[in-house]
């Protein structure tokens, strides 16, 4: 069987790790003045420089002879079919058929899946401008000024990073709130605010079973009929995006207002889908699709580009390069950029819940690391918070810095100001410093890499094809890591334990640790009748 670690090109990727270990990045730009030119890249909006990592040419040409000798270009034609590619849940992988814009059937089973897609686009179409012409009405004859979103993990993380950061399009009478949260605090906190009148819920969970969701969803419901009265007319202000359209009818909504979509979407997958209906509500039907146009322009970038000109391929490798070459272990994400602040929150899920694996799709345990730790958060922020232990502390920590050129009118001052901090971080992190000795605590070994990444300008356009570059960097390193970047038991044990404890939570049970029995028995007495 096929062993990666024991492939020549791996080997050769090995040898050369040690070869350029005491390279300093900076030389390769003294090397080569049309560094800059060879590794930056631009696809629509979005512009790449990856120059200032420790890449040199020899090393980037390996790692691209790593993803020629891997099943990518199998795989990656497998997904964008539909084939079953998600091998543990014997599903295919479709969240790029929701973008889909070509023309042409797309058969999943024997059916053309093309015409369900349609459908429940001109659903959200039809649905969206009527909250915001304010055509649809609650219960006491008003029109919609709030509208919640209960939803966790993917069903949350999607339409709330791209609702913030498309903050500036949004309609300027609706409101958007995000309840997630188990606990209670959350919901309370957001329905304290609200007037269930003029409230609109959208029940956002692919499986309508999340224990989550359900209870703050059936809070909202209690709430509501607390305070319309017990007659008031649940349907027109509880809506849902699920696969499980008669639970959420069970649940009280009307059936025309479950917005379906299909388990060929996975969760952190899935703001294509219905689950992205708090965006067009709040940015309208045609910016929504100006998303999915620009996830779908990235799409065919990633279909067609060669790999050595390939958005997503260059970023997947360059992150291989670091955690199995150089034994980093975690990746951070930093948008200069308040509107993105949700960005490190929403890869966290989808790079960390696609590739935390350590079984290879045949069920055999892999001897190399996978998925990195991501976690981030903004800049100008986070140089006075983490920074200090990026530039000299023990760890090596690859960074995508993440901005968009244009400035907002009247603040151009502050961008500005952001933009030449992003810079001047860029190149710290890279040169160093020169003051003192090594062993002098005022002076930066520097030699640290970090991408930047430009958008033009955050429009949904942009920002689709931003997520959409990143879900294709995820995919191709689970593809030549060889795992399945689909399925997530580890939350499944997860659930299902939660769902154990609660029901026995009157015995003692036996089953459990008596770590876990301990720490029950003095949550119990919380809970006695
Ligand atoms: O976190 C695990 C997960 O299954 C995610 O993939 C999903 O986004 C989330 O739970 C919520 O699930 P659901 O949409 O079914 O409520």
């Amino acid at each position: 069987m096929f062993q990666l670690t024991r492939s020549v090109t791996w080997q050769a990727l090995q040898r050369l790790q040690q070869a350029t270990a005491q390279d300093r990045i900076s030389d390769y730009f003294a090397a080569d003045p049309q560094r800059f030119d060879k590794m930056s890249l631009r696809v629509g909006g979005l512009f790449l420089d990856y120059s200032k990592h420790h890449v040199s040419e020899a090393v980037l040409a390996k790692l691209l002879e790593l993803a020629d000798h891997s099943a990518l270009v199998q795989r990656r034609a497998q997904m964008f079919s539909g084939d079953i590619i998600n091998v543990t849940e014997d599903r295919p992988v479709l969240h790029t058929a929701l973008r889909n814009l070509g023309e042409g059937p797309l058969m999943v089973d024997g059916k053309d899946v093309m015409p369900e897609i349609q459908r429940t686009r001109e659903q959200i179409k039809q649905f969206s401008e009527a909250v915001r012409s304010g055509e649809w009405r609650g219960y006491s004859g008003e029109r919609i000024k709030d509208v919640v979103n209960i939803g966790i993990g993917g069903s949350d993380l999607g339409p709330n990073m791209a609702s913030r950061a498309l903050l500036k399009y949004r309609h300027a009478e609706l409101n958007f709130h995000f309840v997630s949260n188990v606990d209670g605090a959350h919901i309370q906190k957001v329905l304290a605010r609200l007037d269930p009148a003029t409230t609109l819920f959208i029940v956002s969970t692919k499986t309508f079973s999340t224990q989550e969701t359900l209870l703050n969803a059936k809070t909202a419901r209690r709430w509501f009929l607390d305070n319309a009265g017990e007659g008031a007319d649940v349907g027109a202000h509880f809506v849902a995006a699920s696969t499980n359209r008669k639970a959420a009818m069970e649940f009280g909504i009307r059936e025309e207002n479950v917005f379906e979509f299909w388990a060929w979407v996975g969760g952190r997958y899935s703001m294509w889908s219905s689950i992205g209906l708090p965006i067009a509500l709040s940015i309208g039907f045609d910016g929504f699709m100006e998303m999915l146009e620009g996830a779908y322009a990235m799409d065919q970038h990633f279909i067609e580009a060669p790999s050595a000109r390939n958005m997503p391929v260059l970023m997947a490798l360059i992150g291989i390069w670091y955690i199995n070459f150089h034994g980093a272990e975690t990746q951070a994400i930093v948008p200069y950029d308040q509107a993105l602040h949700q960005l490190p929150a929403f890869l966290q899920q989808l790079d960390m819940e696609s590739n935390g694996k350590s079984v290879d799709i045949f069920g055999h345990p892999v001897n190399y690391k996978t998925g990195p730790i991501v976690w981030g958060q903004t800049g100008s922020n986070g140089q006075h918070a983490f920074f200090q232990l990026l530039h000299q502390g023990t760890r090596y920590v690859p960074i995508d810095f993440i901005a968009s050129l244009k400035p907002e009118p009247g603040v151009e001052e502050h961008h500005f100001a952001l933009l030449t901090n992003m810079l001047a971080q860029a190149n710290a992190f890279m040169m160093g410093s020169q003051e003192g000795s090594q062993l002098d605590p005022y002076s930066c070994p520097g030699n640290r890499p970090s991408s930047v990444l430009l958008l033009d300008e955050l429009t949904p356009r942009n920002l689709g094809a931003l997520i959409a570059l990143y879900e294709h960097k995820v995919f191709v390193q689970g593809v030549i890591w060889n795992i399945n970047s689909f399925d997530q038991w580890g939350v499944q044990l997860g659930k299902r334990i939660a769902g154990e404890i609660s029901e026995r939570i009157d015995e003692r049970s036996q089953e459990f640790d008596a770590s876990t029995q301990g720490l029950l028995a003095l949550v119990r007495e919380h809970f006695r009748p």
